[in-house]
């Protein structure tokens, strides 16, 4: 009798032990990963450079859902970054306009206003400078700034709420605004409350042991030694390939990333580290868009990154983690927009 209660509290004892050891391993894992990651807020925080009024917001949402910004009338910021698809077009480079593909594959525009720059290369220092592009470039809205204008001018109910969004100016329909109003509008399409965001804010039951198992090895391998901060990247740039480059179907040699930027040779196949917030929706992955599996997406960045081979079960199970990365989606009702006038200059395709 004697020893079976002897043996009955050694089996008590031993389960407590592992249960506090496994909860202290969960403490230093949360731990761990509050100091290399921050959750997204649940309301947009205060942002150098960027005036957040309700009626600025509205204006960019009309703008950003508006085809009339693009030449044929078929083409608007939501064709590419759909916002029903996590914010992408799921194409592995963008059609813009006649049919015309791009040479890039479309990153989301969700929490984007946290990245340090815009585009893989990052040549567009914030949203305002980024919204310019689109418009403008031949293989997506191919627009002019003259022609944007003069469609905004000729609808008064834009004008009205242009000066509604830029009170102080006395000329507020301009191309520069127009970017400005839909950098407001991009800044508030935030997904927070993701399951990674809800572990990092303490609650040690978000996450399962299996997603805890991938979040472990997503920074012990060293992964978020690039994919860190709010975003688990888009913070700075490194070469795609640091200790081995992939193929040219998946890195193209035409493209030399950042070096079209800064002209320095250590710049060549230098790209923004994406984000890998919502990645599981933005598929297909880098910038080629040639991987359409997550992952393989995470086999290539072991070998191309960090010379490591990820055996499938580590593969699996960081993809496993990065599923947890997705968050509440903006809820965006559709805008119904102004009819255009006699003034309107027509589609052109
Ligand atoms: C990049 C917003 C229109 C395709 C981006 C980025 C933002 C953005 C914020 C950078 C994201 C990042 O680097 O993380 C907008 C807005 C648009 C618009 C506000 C409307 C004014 C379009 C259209 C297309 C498109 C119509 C497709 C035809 C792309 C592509 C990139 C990109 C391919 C990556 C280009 C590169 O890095 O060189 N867009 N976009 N966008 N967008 Fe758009
Ligand atoms: C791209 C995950 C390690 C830098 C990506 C993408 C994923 C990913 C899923 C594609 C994102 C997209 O297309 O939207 C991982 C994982 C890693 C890891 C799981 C660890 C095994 C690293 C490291 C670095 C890095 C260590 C920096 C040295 C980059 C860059 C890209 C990228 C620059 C963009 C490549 C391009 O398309 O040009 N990563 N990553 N990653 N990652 Fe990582």
């Amino acid at each position: 009798m004697r020893k079976i209660a002897f043996c009955l509290a050694l089996a008590i004892g031993a389960t407590y032990v592992s249960h506090v050891l496994a909860r202290e391993d969960d403490g230093n894992l949360m731990k761990q990963a509050q100091s290399q990651f921050k959750p997204i807020p649940d309301e947009l925080p205060t942002i150098k450079g960027i005036t957040v009024t309700p009626e600025r917001v509205e204006l960019g949402k009309w703008l950003y859902f508006d085809p009339r910004l693009s030449r044929s009338w078929l083409i608007s910021c939501n064709t590419c970054h759909n916002l029903a698809l996590g914010g992408v077009d799921l194409e592995e480079t963008s059609i813009g306009h006649g049919w015309a593909k791009g040479p890039r594959n479309a990153p989301t525009v969700l929490n984007a206003v946290f990245n340090v720059a815009q585009f893989w290369d990052g040549r567009a220092e914030d949203l305002a400078a980024q919204a310019q592009g689109p418009v403008q470039a031949g293989v997506e809205m191919n627009n002019t700034p003259e022609r944007v204008k003069q469609t905004l001018r000729s609808i008064p109910e834009y004008v009205q709420s242009f000066r509604k969004a830029f009170p102080d100016d006395s000329n507020p329909v301009t191309f520069e605004n127009m970017a400005e109003a839909i950098e407001t509008f991009e800044a508030t399409l935030l997904t927070p409350g993701s399951k990674f965001d809800q572990y990092l804010k303490g609650d040690a039951q978000a996450l399962t042991k299996a997603e805890k198992k991938g979040l472990k090895l997503f920074m012990d391998k060293g992964c978020s030694s690039c994919h860190n901060g709010i975003n688990l990247g888009g913070g700075g740039y490194y070469p795609f390939g640091v200790v081995e480059k992939p193929g040219s179907e998946i890195l193209p040699t035409e493209d030399k990333g950042r070096f079209a930027v800064t002209n320095t040779a250590s710049d060549e196949y230098v790209f923004k580290v994406p984000s890998l917030r919502n990645i599981e929706l933005t598929p297909p992955y880098f910038h080629s868009g040639e991987v359409w599996d997550l992952e393989q997406a995470v086999a290539i960045m072991g070998s191309s990154q960090l010379g490591v081979d990820l055996n499938d079960n580590e593969t699996a199970a960081i993809v496993t983690f990065l599923k947890t990365l997705t968050g509440e989606q903006p809820k965006v009702e559709y805008p119904i927009l102004p009819p255009h006038t006699k003034g309107t200059p027509l589609p052109v395709i």
